[in-house]
């Protein structure tokens, strides 16, 4: 069986993380992604964070699965002629440098267009149209100005980034699916166009429930979900919100059995309203479901941190595992709070392809997460990174280039 991006060739200038994440998506829909590289150098990332001596470090690796790597350098004049031939022969070209530096390269979108007038050309960029659009970024740069940091972390400490690299990640998620979009409404108009995802704008977008917190505040001055009310005080902004639910429905990180010496023994623990009566009789409080000043969840707001401070004397007498198993039985949401290490041990998460062991020739073995989106007919199979410019005469000889055609780029330092 096919996959489902069987036919389309990527033209992946990308680096780091944000563009590599996107066109690794691509290729385990089926896409020919043909990552360009400098000679000698490569992706950065090839040589940052090294575990292994000599070996492209985990943080290649595992953003550029399932790719073929072409060195060519796109500032010699038959470098220049390789990259030509590749626009010709590509449907996108999927880049995030720094603003300019394709144009620089000579490859604007006009000179891109008389090449091929099918291709779309995709980028990730720190900032969208305006003040800052020269401005260079990086992960958490884009959390800062996307209003992840503001709203994350407490409200008597500083802003926080998170983990999730949502400033990268998720922006090249973002940039992924208008690619899609944009082949999919090539099919009708047979023209490329540009597609730009900002991480800025990627970010904002994973931070909308923020927004509408900001003009629910703006409107009634406070916002009884979260932890300030009704003790503490709102000021202009939404505030950091701790660990808050974002949501309708109350949630709170609660201690486990364990957690005096165990980080991560906290479960999250959500007081869902169809549930109550139930988590009333789990915790042994059971004259809650039915007292008023806690049976609706308006009543229940302002006592949130009195009611959470009781489920949690019932969760400390339990590990996060036996409280989830309990409190499933009883449909109350809920979640462990699951470290790296229990994460990669997880035996589900391999069966389903989530977290997969991949192969390779330096390294050796290594963990790596496997594609999140599944496809009933395009199921995914995670296969190795490449070496620096594995497929550079494999790529040429495609192009129509001969051996000798090959060997004298080599020599003139174009490829
Ligand atoms: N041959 C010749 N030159 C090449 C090349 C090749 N194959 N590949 C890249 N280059 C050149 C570029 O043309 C550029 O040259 P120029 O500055 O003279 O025009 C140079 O390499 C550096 O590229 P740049 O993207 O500016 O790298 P950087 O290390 O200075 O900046 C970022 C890195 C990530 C900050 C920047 O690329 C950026 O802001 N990208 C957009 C936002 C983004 O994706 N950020 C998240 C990254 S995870």
């Amino acid at each position: 069986m096919g996959k489902a991006l069987d036919g389309v060739r990527i033209l992946d200038f990308t680096h780091v993380q944000s563009g590599p994440t996107c066109t690794q998506l691509l290729a385990w829909f089926g896409a020919d992604v043909i990552k360009v590289e400098r000679a000698g150098a490569g992706d950065i990332t090839r040589e940052q964070l090294r575990d292994v001596a000599g070996a492209d470090s985990l943080y290649f690796t595992m953003l550029n699965h399932n790719k073929r790597s072409v060195t060519i350098d796109t500032k010699n004049p038959e470098g220049k002629l390789v990259l030509e031939a590749l626009i010709q022969k590509c449907d996108v070209l999927v880049e995030n440098f720094a603003p300019g530096a394709l144009d620089r390269m000579g490859f604007t979108w006009e000179r891109i267009q008389e090449l091929n007038p099918r291709m779309i050309v995709a980028s990730v960029k720190g900032f969208g149209p305006g003040p800052y659009e020269d401005c260079k970024v990086y992960e958490n740069v884009a959390q800062c100005v996307g209003g992840a940091a503001s709203t994350t972390g407490f409200d008597d400490g500083p802003p926080v980034v998170t983990g999730a690299q949502i400033g990268d990640s998720g922006t090249g998620l973002h940039l992924a699916l208008g690619i899609v979009t944009a082949l999919y409404q090539r099919t009708m108009t047979g023209r490329g166009q540009k597609v730009l995802a900002a991480m800025q704008d990627g970010v904002l977008n994973l931070c909308r429930v923020k927004l509408r917190d900001q003009q629910r505040l703006e409107r009634t001055g406070v916002m009884k979900e979260y932890p300030q009310y009704p003790n503490g005080t709102f000021g202009e902004a939404v505030p950091r919100a701790g660990n808050a639910s974002g949501g309708g429905q109350p949630g709170w990180i609660l201690k486990c059995k364990g957690w005096e010496h165990d980080p991560n023994a906290y479960i999250y623990f959500i007081t869902q309203a169809p549930v109550w009566v139930k988590i009333c009789n789990v915790i042994g409080r059971e004259e809650w479901a039915t007292h008023p000043d806690y049976a609706t969840p308006d009543a229940r707001l302002p006592r949130l941190k009195e009611i959470f401070a009781e489920v949690e004397r019932w969760t400390m007498t339990k590990t996060k595992f036996e409280a989830m198993e309990i409190l499933n039985k009883y449909d109350i949401p809920c979640g462990p709070i699951l470290s790296m290490k229990e994460i990669a041990e997880d035996e589900s998460l391999r069966k389903t392809g989530t977290i997969v062991e991949v192969d390779h020739p330096v390294r050796g073995k290594y963990l790596t997460v496997g594609n999140p989106i599944k496809l009933s007919d395009s199921p995914t199979e995670v296969t190795r990174s490449p070496l620096l410019g594995e497929h550079t005469d494999e790529v040429m000889a495609e192009l129509g280039y001969s051996p000798a055609q090959i060997d004298a780029l080599r020599t003139a330092g174009a490829i």
